[in-house]
């Protein structure tokens, strides 16, 4: 006896009336069959494609050739009530705004060869955002107005985002040539985002000189741009960039579609960077939109920390990570996040990344270099590895790009761990890569079992092993973690820690209550500040955007205060946020200063400018126009009192 077969699911069911294409016929279920023929024996019409078929009537439907226009609009129909066999003609050819159709492939038979081709295109618009609402996209017009506000056109069966030079604004002017790696790649670099042996996307990649940089340091880099490489792939990577694009595009609406389809590539992360309000200067351009049109007839959209951070949270539905002020990460793979955020944080990392191999005295070549001398770099680059894992490493944690190095060295792992950890280089640094790894897990542990924190349910690589060395199991781990936890709600615990920073040089007291420091210094800061810190950012997502961080010698409360360019000299300060750890809550301060003084009091005490800083402070207290507590002038009068002594021809100093 034969197998009953049900019939395949066939055509596009909209508001109980299915769709399909005339040669998709043969596989509807027969009770459909049926009624069709019975139309198309009222109707009498050849001419129709697709067939809508509902509880008592079937329309006829003449649209556009499926092969030639991707998105068909309705020429004529012939609708057919199935009971009274009145048929009623409507011809939409001349009509302005004709109802069009998506979604073709849905309409076509399971093996008909078209359907991969039309299934992509509906894919891209699906990515550009452009079936969003597909309730108002029903009609020709509605539909141009869509593609126009993401600034896309359809070509040659492909919806392609338009090259700009359609409109006024000269957007390929934007890309700059780059002599270094831009920041938004130097970042996700320094932050392990591109990790060795990663391929990298850089959409809109302008002159692509990230990519030339990246591929000749042995990374599988690829660019795209509208304008610069359109013929470039546009195909997944692990990461994707999205560097300055946003910021010069002027239509909001495409903003968020290339955001999308930018993201569409990204199989572990997305960087977004855009330019940061109140750095530039912007007197004698046009305003255009939410933006300005620049003398240069290009767009420039700046945005501010936050709304960028919202913007890309929105429109992506996963939050991100801020790698720098205007640069931002979102993740798809929670290990890499975990990773990132975790090294971020990690004061072993900062110690591997500030080892410099000294320099060696130039001598006479030598007629055969020694192995070392050969493969000096590899050796740095495994040297670095320990330190920042604070361990010798094992040989399965070598990238493929070393490997591959040592292996065309015909040196084995293990003889350059051999080498690497021979005491050429300093082996205490190693020994406190160690204890600074085991502290940095602690601090990742231990924020995990604070209320709100993000959980993963699994550890990343690099954890899991670790875990292993330093603690030998997870439960251990955890357990020292809790320890750890409930120890900074002893105030003198915290009290404790903030004189150990302040005599480390990283920071200040503000006042009897608030120590202060550069959020660019946390990792250095004792644990328990650390800690303190993390529980914060763990109630305001976004803390360390923040400048400078304060937080009470009790350890409840944190305050972040975010400045407008904090290299300034007197920053202005944009915004205050309080956070009360015993509440979890957080709230934008009332009534806060203006201006941050005597900024060198909270710089760490290696940062190239703090001696300028510092003694530029000392004029400011000189003339008596900030106290020693800090306390002065709101920004305006303080510029006014510089302009009327530059006008005497004096500046503080
Ligand atoms: C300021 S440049 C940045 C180029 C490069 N990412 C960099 O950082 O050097 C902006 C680039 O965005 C490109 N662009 C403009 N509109 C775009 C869109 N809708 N999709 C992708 N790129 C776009 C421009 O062609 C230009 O090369």
């Amino acid at each position: 006896m034969g197998k009953a077969t049900s019939p395949i699911a066939i055509g596009k069911k909209v508001g109980g009336a299915l769709y399909v294409h005339r040669g998709a016929i043969p596989d509807l279920a027969s009770a459909e069959r049926k009624k069709l023929s019975v139309a198309e024996e009222i109707a009498q019409n050849e001419t129709w494609n697709v067939a809508k078929i509902a509880r008592d009537t079937v329309s006829l439907l003449e649209y556009e050739d499926f092969n030639t226009v991707a998105f068909p609009s309705l020429l004529q129909a012939w609708s057919v009530d199935l009971a009274t066999r009145r048929v009623v003609h409507t011809n939409y050819a001349l009509r302005a705004n004709p109802p069009i159709l998506h979604r073709k492939e849905l309409l076509l038979r399971i093996d008909d060869a078209r359907r991969e081709r039309f299934a992509a295109l509906t894919k891209q618009a699906e990515v550009l955002g452009l079936f969003e609402d597909s309730h108002k996209i029903g009609t020709k017009a509605a539909w141009a107005a869509r593609l126009d506000a993401a600034g896309a056109v359809v070509h040659d069966g492909q919806i392609v985002v338009e090259p700009a030079g359609a409109s006024s604004v000269q957007r390929h002017k934007t890309a700059l040539v780059r002599r270094d790696l831009s920041q938004p790649m130097a970042l996700m670099l320094r932050w392990g985002v591109i990790e060795d042996g990663c391929s990298i996307f850089d959409y809109g990649c302008g002159q692509g000189d990230d990519v030339s940089i990246l591929n000749a340091n042995a990374f599988k880099a690829f660019g795209w741009d509208p304008f610069h490489q359109p013929d470039g792939p546009q195909r997944e990577a692990d990461v994707v960039n999205l560097g300055f694009v946003l910021n010069v595009i002027e239509k909001p609406a495409e903003r968020v579609m290339t955001l999308k389809r930018a993201w569409s590539f990204a199989k572990k992360a997305l960087t977004v960077s855009v330019m940061i309000r109140g750095k530039q200067f912007v007197g004698g351009h046009q305003v255009l939109g939410d933006g300005f049109l620049t003398t240069r007839g290009t767009f420039q959209k700046y945005y501010g920390q936050e709304e960028l951070r919202q913007f890309v949270e929105s429109a992506l539905g996963v939050r991100t990570f801020t790698l720098a002020p205007g640069i931002i990460t979102a993740f798809r793979d929670p290990d890499l996040e975990q990773e990132v955020i975790y090294r971020r944080r990690s004061r072993a990392f900062r110690i591997a990344d500030s080892f410099q191999i000294p320099l060696r005295e130039p001598r006479a070549p030598r007629v055969k270099p020694s192995l070392r001398e050969r493969i000096e770099p590899e050796l740095v680059a495994v040297w670095r590895l320990a330190l920042s894992l604070g361990r010798i490493p094992g040989i399965e944690e070598f990238d493929a790009d070393l490997r591959q190095r040592l292996s065309a060295a015909r040196v084995s792992l293990q003889r350059a761990i051999d080498l690497a950890v021979d005491g050429t280089y300093d082996l205490t640094l190693l020994g406190e890569a160690a204890a600074a790894r085991r502290e940095d897990l602690l601090v990742h542990f231990a924020l995990g079992l604070f209320p709100g924190a993000a959980q993963y349910t699994t550890l990343s690589r690099s954890v899991q092993r670790d875990v292993k060395i330093f603690f030998r199991n997870y439960q251990m781990a955890l357990e020292a973690a809790r320890q750890l936890l409930f120890s900074v709600g002893d105030q003198r615990i915290v009290a404790d820690a903030t004189l150990t920073a302040i005599s480390s040089g990283l920071g200040g007291m503000v006042d009897e209550e608030f120590f202060r420091f550069a959020s660019t210094s946390l990792a250095q800061l004792p644990t328990a500040l650390r800690l303190v810190v993390g529980c914060a950012e763990v109630v305001k997502r976004d803390l360390l955007d923040a400048d400078f961080i304060d937080v009470d010698r009790r350890g409840g409360f944190v305050r972040a205060t975010y400045c407008e360019d904090a290299a300034r000299l007197v920053p202005r300060i944009v915004r205050v946020v309080n956070v009360d750890l015993k509440v979890q809550r957080s709230w934008a301060a009332k009534g806060a200063p203006d201006a941050l003084y005597l900024k060198g009091r909270y710089m760490p005490w290696d940062d190239p400018q703090k001696a300028s800083q510092t003694e530029f402070d000392s004029g400011l207290l000189g003339r008596g126009w900030v106290t020693p507590q800090g306390v002065g002038p709101r920004m305006t009068d303080l510029m006014a009192q510089i302009r009327s002594l530059e006008h005497g021809g004096q500046t503080p100093k």
